[in-house]
């Protein structure tokens, strides 16, 4: 009997491919780069699983490029907002992500990202590397301290609450708003549920981490800005169009806000004349929030469970749909 097809829209990690080279007959896109939705949909076809990753867009077409085949689409991220869900629901198509694993990664880079923009660490580093260091300055290169701020998080799952649990070691006051959580607290790491309006207002820190919906998409936009500290400084490692990126710029040209730390954009890559990108309070990173060696590695093994169960017909182990 030949084996199942599984397309693999790029190289992950071996730990995953290896589990999968026995049973399957994998159909791997050898290049750094995307292949393009034409691309896509020829690598697809007569698969009975699709392994992507966030940057694939899994619509209709893609599925019916599969064929009657298709079984299982496993995702290589937490989000999925790139899968098109009910469409593989009526094919009866099972669809699994990557939950957990990558929680701890991102809050690191999340806090990262904060403490980089709230004591330009980018702009430190520039600045010695141009040979501007002459002395030490009284005033050189001022930031904002984190110990006695409020942290607001909005999107309180996994990630927000290890963000939070960060923020109690600098000795923050956490804020959190999130439509779904049940919690009106976060018990020892000292958070407290908050209106959208009060987060926005009230936050030193405002750090993002709900996944991208109806409800999410564009939230960050003039008027939340507005809203906004001055000295207020907006991470974002959720996903880019969680924010108007127009906007943005406008509230930091106006000074609405006082910087930015973003490891996702809209779009994605950035666009290279963005004037996000020549501003010294902003600090941009590739969508790199789950890139460890552990982290990785793990998600790959996790990618591959969902296709194995998937090709078996049996529920998956990290199953969306
Ligand atoms: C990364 O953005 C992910 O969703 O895993
Ligand atoms: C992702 O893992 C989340 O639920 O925040």
């Amino acid at each position: 009997m030949s084996k199942p097809i599984v397309a693999v829209t790029r190289i992950i990690p071996e730990t995953g491919l290896a589990m999968l080279r026995d049973r399957c007959e994998l159909r791997v896109w050898q290049d750094e780069l995307p292949p393009s939705y034409a691309e896509l949909c020829v690598l697809a076809e007569g698969a009975a699983g699709i392994l992507c990753l966030l940057s694939d867009r899994i619509d209709d077409s893609v599925m019916d490029a599969a064929g009657s085949n298709i079984k299982v689409i496993s995702n290589y991220a937490v989000g999925y907002d790139n899968i098109d869900l009910t469409a593989a629901r009526r094919r009866n198509i099972r669809v699994g992500n990557t939950p957990g694993v990558l929680t701890e990664t991102t809050a690191d880079l999340a806090f990262a990202l904060l403490l980089s923009v709230a004591r330009r660490i980018a702009e430190g580093h520039a600045y010695v590397q141009a040979g501007r260091w002459k002395t030490w300055g009284p005033e050189l290169l001022r930031g904002y301290d984190l110990s006695g701020k409020t942290l607001g998080i909005i999107g309180f799952g996994r990630i927000g609450k290890a963000v939070a649990r960060r923020g109690t070691g600098f000795n923050m006051r956490t804020l959190f708003y999130s439509p779904s959580a049940e919690q009106e607290t976060f018990g020892e790491f000292n958070a407290s549920k908050v209106d959208l309006d009060t987060v926005l207002k009230e936050s030193d820190f405002l750090s993002l981490h709900c996944p991208l919906n109806e409800a999410s998409m564009y939230m960050i936009n003039r008027e939340a800005l507005m809203k906004m500290k001055k000295t207020a400084i907006l991470i974002n490692t959720a996903r880019g169009k969680v924010v108007v990126h127009d906007d943005l710029v406008e509230a930091l040209e106006k000074g609405w806000i006082a910087g930015a730390g973003l490891d996702v954009t809209d779009p994605e890559p950035i666009n290279s004349d963005s004037p996000l990108l020549s501003m010294s309070s902003v600090i941009i990173t590739p969508h790199v929030g789950s890139a460890t060696y552990e982290t990785r590695s793990r998600m790959a093994v996790m990618c591959a469970e969902n296709i194995l169960a998937g090709l078996e017909d049996r529920p998956l182990p990290y199953q969306v749909v």
